[in-house]
């Protein structure tokens, strides 16, 4: 993974651009924008202005990378108060010299929590703090196994047409399965035949509006 090089999106935040792939690990038309409009404000938010009485909120990404989803949820949940219980898989973890030089537009006080969660043991779940439990795992979504339920699923693989394998019904009704009633799946892409695939495995799919440079994204819910 040290081929990847670093890029500057739209918006002034890093992204990350893997030449085997082609493919960045954000939208190019601002990789926090994208973040914060798709996971954040889409699934996040959604989830805690839906469910006001919640006390606590699962979170499994599909894709930890530069750990840009894990930072905002973590910061958007210091207003929100959630006991957050958030599991990431990642394959292929970057390498602390490259952590180290994206620049997310963050403080002091967010970069030293960003350090955390990206230092901090894979395989364990660990203390970020009070209100927030990591647990990442260096596994691929296939080799994944869990009798845990997830409220949220933040869908953040790479393109379809860059893995393919990872946009599959299989994958979808795996998904399906470990997603709690009313939880919801989100995802930058709004591919017709995902939206399909999604909705063919028991989702209800909802299209709504895409971050800056994208039209549409999809969320998906377990009703
Ligand atoms: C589009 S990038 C997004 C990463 C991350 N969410 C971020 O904001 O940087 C996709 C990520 O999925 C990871 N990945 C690749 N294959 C995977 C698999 N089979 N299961 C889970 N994650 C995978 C990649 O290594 C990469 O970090």
């Amino acid at each position: 993974m040290s081929n990847l090089h670093f890029k500057t999106t739209a918006d002034g935040s890093s992204t990350l651009y893997n030449p085997l792939l082609d493919e960045h690990y954000h939208s190019i038309h601002g990789a926090l924008q994208e973040s914060l409009h798709v996971f954040i404000k889409m699934g996040f938010v959604n989830f805690s202005n839906t469910f006001k009485t919640a006390k606590s909120v699962n979170i499994l990404e599909i894709g930890f990378g530069s750990g840009l989803n894990c930072i905002l949820t973590y910061i958007e949940n210091l207003k929100t108060q959630l006991n957050v219980n958030y599991t990431a898989l990642e394959p292929f973890p970057l390498e602390m010299d490259i952590v180290e030089n994206l620049d997310f537009n963050l403080n002091s006080k967010q970069l030293d929590i960003f350090k955390l969660i990206h230092g901090c043991l894979w395989e364990e779940t660990v203390s970020i703090q009070e209100k927030f439990f990591l647990q990442k795992s260096q596994l691929e979504l296939d080799s994944f196994n869990t009798i845990n339920l997830y409220d949220i699923i933040y869908f953040d693989a790479f393109a379809p047409m860059k893995q393919p394998e990872l946009w599959t019904v299989d994958v979808f009704s795996k998904l399906f399965n470990i997603t709690s009633i009313n939880g919801t799946l989100v995802t930058y892409c709004a591919k017709g035949q995902v939206r399909r695939d999604l909705e063919h495995v028991g989702y209800s799919v909802e299209r709504l509006e895409g971050p800056p440079g994208k039209r549409e994204m999809l969320r998906a819910t377990k009703v």
